[in-house]
């Protein structure tokens, strides 16, 4: 598919988590919590990917919580952070521009008693550290900012935010699944107490994702599905051994450079008159664009039939300007004239 440009919505599988994959859904099928040496190997399989993802984030493999995704990592952080306080309820600070998954957690959490602070980007999409600062209270029990923004590629200073989180002693989680692997990520440096990761995104399989969770051993989270004990007992359910694999192998391989043939891509927009969204710190691979007039949208489309999407893949469902592109200023009309185009991601480096 190389007209498909919507890999922030998902990456295809490659062709080495594939192989690597394969023996785990087969021959090598057996339960990783039981005792003989079938189960002993997947259970060493899994923990091998365990310490690679941990590694990639300056954790320990102890830390690294398997999930179905980021959508199940987030609940798990947040809803699993309030359950422990369902007595005397609490404050969570959160921001306008998260993905859906974390907006409606909130919002469900506030129907039970949670108050929610969701702090406004600026134009650009950035949140300001101060803003975080400011909206503390003395009962905050959990701050959450996600690293990189789905819909426009805004990075969020989160490393300030965390050393504000963790000057007032507040628990920091950050939904990094447009992040993980592309930005250098250190939890210590960051002061990150959780971060959500999710495979799909990474050139890894679907249905897999991650939590890390600080000192996760001790850690005060409550699981969302009780089961045999397996993840530390914060995630029940059989392993899956060939997802697991599939996403540690993805880390190893993630590319560090982009595929030539998008160079085109990126030089063909250039033809068209459009205002660029999220300012200056964005990540290369997303581009969130404004078409001037009707016209413009007209002739884009016209000329190229790019599998893209308008805002993300998520709000493509519904038919109005997305949560994201409201809250930076667009209006119905510039969000109906805006398009996300997003490029395979590579390694950038920077943070
Ligand atoms: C920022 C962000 N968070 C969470 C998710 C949900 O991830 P998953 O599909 O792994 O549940 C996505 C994917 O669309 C995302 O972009």
């Amino acid at each position: 598919m190389n007209n498909y440009l919507d890999y922030a919505a998902s990456t295809p599988a490659s062709k080495s988590v594939l192989d690597a994959m394969q023996p785990w859904q087969s021959d090598d099928f057996a339960n990783p919590s039981a005792s003989h040496i079938a189960g002993k190997k997947a259970a060493d399989a899994i923990q091998k990917a365990r310490a690679t993802i941990a590694d990639k984030i300056g954790a320990m493999p102890s830390e690294i919580i398997f999930t179905s995704g980021a959508s199940e990592s987030n609940n798990l952080a947040i809803k699993g952070l309030a359950f422990k306080h369902l007595d005397k309820k609490g404050h969570i600070i959160t921001t306008a521009i998260e993905h859906k998954c974390i907006l409606n957690t909130c919002e469900f959490l506030e129907s039970i008693g949670f108050d929610v602070t969701y702090l406004k980007p600026n134009q650009d999409g950035q949140i300001s550290p101060d803003d975080v600062l400011s909206a503390i209270q003395p009962n905050t029990i959990l701050i959450s900012v996600h690293h990189v923004n789905n819909e426009l590629g805004t990075i969020q200073p989160i490393a300030e935010i965390g050393d504000v989180a963790f000057e007032h002693n507040i628990p920091f989680h950050t939904d990094a699944a447009q992040s993980f692997c592309k930005l250098d990520i250190d939890v210590d440096d960051m002061n990150i107490d959780m971060l959500s990761l999710s495979g799909h995104k990474i050139y890894g399989p679907k249905g897999i994702g991650a939590l890390y969770v600080r000192d996760a051993r001790d850690s005060e989270l409550v699981p969302l599905i009780h089961g045999g004990g397996q993840e530390l007992g914060l995630r029940g359910g059989t392993s899956p051994t060939s997802l697991i694999v599939g996403l540690g192998a993805a880390v190893e391989c993630f590319p560090v450079t982009q595929p030539a043939e998008y160079k085109e891509a990126i030089e063909s927009i250039k033809k068209y008159q459009y205002v660029l969204n999220g300012g200056k710190d964005t990540v290369s691979s997303i581009w969130s664009i404004t078409f001037q007039s009707d016209f413009e949208v007209k002739r884009f489309i016209e000329t190229n039939n790019w599998l893209i999407s308008q805002g993300s893949a998520c709000n493509a469902m519904s038919n109005i300007a997305s949560h994201v592109l409201a809250s930076v200023g667009l209006s119905e009309d510039e969000a109906r004239r805006t398009y996300r185009i997003s490029l395979p991601p590579f390694f950038l480096g920077k943070s």
